[in-house]
């Protein structure tokens, strides 16, 4: 980085881009910007030897953009495959692509490209297709709403831990999949997706394995060939669409209101677009678009930070027994409800710190829809610009000794103290994540009730290496690389003591 001169966060040539206000405590330091003189654009990584090591194919793309941020400051600029990648790594910074300059932005290009598999469903819509149908899915996320959901998470979870045994060692991974599928297929759709799990949670896996796929050139192309992954991928999405499909059609033949997505969904009118003189449905296509995404987007990212949480918290006794006392203590022996929530500061305080060290949704993408100047820097239209939640939730300047696990770091002093958007694992701007509020229901109610009856500790046989680090597979979500398995002990039942 010797060639490279650093420059304050003004701009070069005038295009104005003043600190955003409010997203910066007084005594944080501004973003550093520096200029690869040989580009006028911001330095990174270059491409060529990259490819020539293998590392284009091989990195894990969460740490490449963190080691990025170490390398070259708050903005980077690089290509892959020619695609040219702007990335953001300062708070300040992230406001701007993320919020400020939204309008610039269509959608990242791995979810124009999932488009295959999601259709138009809210992840993947632009606008104003996108603002029509958040409006409209809206209700069904509203906070009464999710109070509601708060007793299902409670039970759904308590019959989960209810088929443990005392010594036996879980492969936790795979136990909170089946979880969160099942909270969101009872929450969202009040089904029981019992018979169908094994065949979602094999969908969802052949579609989170197609990011590497998206990246490449002529991807479109690839798309089409009739290689296993793309047929596993169709395969999968058969068996999701034949079960949507039959729930929506089970449900115009009884069309009574069960408070829950699907009739939210079936019943939405819209006003502004008239049919035959009155206001416009969804059609089915539309209806199973926004299921698709909510299943997809609502299941995987909820089960990989509670996965994540869980082993942190077996790595950590010490930890596990304060959160075990906090919830022994509001629990007291029975099902979680939502008004249990309120009563676990410490829990949302793990859950918090677990989604900073491992962030469900590791990068947020878009692509400049257009040409702009952004800080003096000219970025063309098709620009990939990324958000890493990974690289900005381990920067040191917000968080010391960034790779301790410290959930003290969200008490609410700590929070105020820190930039708004050092942490964003939900993102932010118009298209921040719809479920963050069940998300943190389900994360703070499960391990509620995981914790009242049980001790975590690592397994003997545990896969991940060492007994602090857990091996990532960052595809399109975050995932652990491997199995992640913790032995259980049964806790004393509360009002008992143990007569040794
Ligand atoms: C810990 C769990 C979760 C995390 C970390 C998470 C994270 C995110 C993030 C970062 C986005 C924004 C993506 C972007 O801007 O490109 C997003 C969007 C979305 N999330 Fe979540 N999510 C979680 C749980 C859920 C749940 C439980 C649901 C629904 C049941 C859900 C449904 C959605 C939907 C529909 C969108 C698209 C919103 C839009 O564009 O308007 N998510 N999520």
């Amino acid at each position: 980085m010797a060639s490279s001169q650093p420059i304050p966060s003004a701009p070069r040539t005038g295009a104005a881009a003043a600190p955003t206000k409010g997203t910066r405590p007084a005594d944080v330091s501004p973003p550093t910007i520096w200029i690869d003189p040989k580009t006028g654009m911001p330095p990174g990584p270059n491409f060529w030897p990259r490819l020539l090591r293998g590392e284009v194919f091989r990195s894990n793309g969460a740490e490449f953009m963190r080691s990025n941020a170490a390398e070259f400051g708050d903005l980077v600029y690089f290509q892959n495959f020619g695609i040219r990648i702007l990335q953001f790594n300062h708070p300040e910074l992230v406001h701007e692509m993320l919020v400020r300059d939204a309008h610039h932005h269509h959608r990242g290009l791995v979810m124009q490209r999932s488009r295959m598999v999601l259709g138009e469903g809210l992840l993947t819509s632009e606008e104003p297709l996108h603002m029509r149908q958040r409006r409209l899915a809206q209700p069904a996320f509203h906070r009464e709403r999710i109070a509601a959901y708060g007793a299902v998470i409670g039970d759904i979870a308590q019959r989960m831990t209810a088929q443990w045994t005392d010594g036996a060692v879980v492969e936790v991974h795979g136990e909170m999949l089946l979880l969160a599928l099942r909270i969101v297929g009872k929450t969202l759709f009040d089904t029981n997706v019992e018979q169908e799990v094994e065949s979602i949670a094999a969908a969802v896996d052949a579609f989170m394995g197609f990011l590497p796929l998206a990246f490449l050139p002529l991807s479109g192309l690839i798309q089409q060939l009739p290689l296993p992954l793309m047929r596993r991928i169709r395969r999968g999405q058969a068996r999701l669409d034949a079960l949507i499909y039959r729930m929506i059609a089970e449900r115009r033949a009884d069309p009574t209101d069960r408070g829950d997505l699907l009739s939210m969904l079936l019943a939405a009118r819209d006003e502004e677009s008239m049919e035959n003189g009155r206001a416009a449905q969804m059609t089915d296509q539309q209806v199973r678009d926004e299921c698709l995404t909510v299943l997809l987007a609502g299941h995987e990212t909820t089960a990989n930070a509670l996965t994540f949480a869980l082993w942190l918290l077996a790595s950590h006794p010490e930890i596990q027994e304060r959160a075990a006392t906090e919830a022994r203590q509001v629990l007291a022996g029975r099902s979680a409800t939502a008004d249990d929530y309120v009563q676990l500061p410490y829990l949302a305080q793990i859950f918090a710190e677990s989604m900073r060290l491992y962030p469900p949704v590791w990068v947020t993408a878009r692509t400049a829809a257009e040409d702009y100047v952004y800080r003096g820097f000219a970025v063309r239209r098709g620009t990939i610009l990324v958000a890493p939640q990974y690289a900005v939730h381990r920067d040191a300047r917000w968080y010391p000794d960034p790779d301790r696990f410290d959930p003290d770091r969200f008490t609410a002093a700590a929070k105020a103290a820190r930039p708004r958007l050092s942490y964003f694992p939900f993102a932010a701007g118009s298209r921040q994540c719809i479920g963050e509020g069940l998300a943190w229901m389900e994360g703070v109610l499960t391990l509620a009730t995981i914790l009242s009856d049980w001790e975590l500790l690592q397994a003997q046989d545990f896969a991940q290496g060492s007994a602090r680090l857990i091996a990532l597979r960052p595809a399109i979500s975050l995932r652990p690389a491997g199995p992640v398995r913790i032995a259980l002990r049964r806790r004393t039942p509360l009002g008992t003591s143990a007569s040794f």
